[in-house]
């Protein structure tokens, strides 16, 4: 029986078991085995793997997290590495892999598709929401739900206080969450990664709706977000083995300063994984397990270097390279519309 390999690269994100359960579900009716690879890519380099079948994927639809574990290695990274997972590849007796991830799980997907050497079918995930050639990547509702869900748990305590309360939320290079439930929970200034904060701005928006009789403000930051002339704050300076820093801490900064330039009190909140936990938005569980479905059919059609993906209701399929080109930053139009309610 042909077999599929499937593994969970990256940040996890809620969603990911739906996924899971999707590709077992639809390869069982289509013949073939399926093989769960632990912890993303580090577990083809070390040939850690565990069957999946029918029982195994029972009731892990409405789970957070991932059945099969997590890291960030990049198998592109150290010596040998490559090697091992081409042999290992061959070891377990692969016909081909699903690989669920972001940019950097599907980068490394896509390289290896470039490269000749495994039968690769890619599922974009990410509560960032922003890899290209999708309209959207599981995850990313869910997230978007519990920041916004923050937001107003914040606002009620603000008010009572009479204070600024910065929120800062996840999103490393694209500020989609923070956009988003900015603008579903009301906030008053929404901060992003692709726009440079000025300070000055934000202090006079802060002022001028205090002077219209506001007594509280909610500035919901994007921790990738910088002020202008300013680099990342970070949480420590050590890159991982995609090249990426740990962001946090650009809440605190900003919340500091607002409140020396305003006079007004303010406090910060860090939304940090809260926003990645839990379980899936019904809407998280429908995009992945329609992706878990067209994943297997790729594969059933030998459709290999593509991407599943979601343009407008429908689930197409997209070259992997595509996806990983350049990452999708906020449209600006939207962030237009939530100006409109700063202050
Ligand atoms: O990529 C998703 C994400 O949640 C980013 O928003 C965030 O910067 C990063 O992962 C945090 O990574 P880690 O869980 O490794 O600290």
């Amino acid at each position: 029986m042909a077999k599929i390999g499937i593994l969970t690269g990256g940040g996890d994100c809620p969603g990911l078991n739906p996924v899971i359960r999707a590709v077992v579900r639809k390869a069982h009716l289509e013949g073939y085995d399926v093989i769960g690879i632990k912890n993303g890519w580090k577990g083809l380099v070390e040939n850690d793997t565990i069957e999946l079948n029918l029982d195994s994927v029972s009731g892990i639809l409405p789970k957070g997290g991932t059945i099969l574990g997590t890291s960030r290695t990049n198998p592109y990274k150290k010596e040998g590495d490559l090697q091992k997972v081409k042999d290992n590849f061959k070891k377990i007796g692969l016909d081909a892999l699903v690989a669920v991830g972001g940019e950097d799980t599907l980068g490394v997907a896509s390289r290896l598709t470039k490269d000749g050497i495994t039968n690769i079918v890619g599922v974009p995930k990410t509560i960032d929401n922003d890899l290209s050639a999708t309209d959207y990547t599981f995850g990313f509702d869910t997230a978007l739900n519990i920041a916004t869900e923050c937001i107003d748990r914040l606002h009620s305590t603000a008010e009572s206080h009479h204070r600024v309360i910065v929120a800062e939320i996840m999103g490393r290079h694209a500020g989609w969450i923070a956009l988003e439930a900015g603008i579903a929970g009301g906030a008053d200034v929404i901060l992003i990664p692709e726009i440079p904060i000025n300070i000055e701005e934000v202090c006079e928006i802060i002022k001028k709706r205090h002077s219209r009789g506001k007594t509280f403000s909610i500035v919901a930051v994007a921790e990738g977000a910088h002020f202008a002339k300013s680099e990342l704050v970070t949480q420590e300076q050590k890159l991982d083995a995609f090249g990426h820093v740990r962001l946090g801490g650009i809440g605190e900064t900003l919340g500091e300063e607002i409140e020396k330039r305003t006079g007004f009190e303010t406090r910060v909140s860090v939304l940090g994984h809260i926003q990645r936990g839990g379980s899936p938005t019904a809407f998280d569980r429908v995009l992945g397990t329609r992706f878990g479905v067209k994943a297997v059919e790729l594969v059933k059609n030998k459709k290999f270097g593509r991407m599943v993906a979601l343009s407008g209701v429908k689930i197409i399929d997209v070259a992997l390279e595509e996806a990983v080109k350049a990452l999708k930053t906020v449209d600006m139009e939207l962030y237009e519309v939530a100006k409109v309610f700063f202050g």
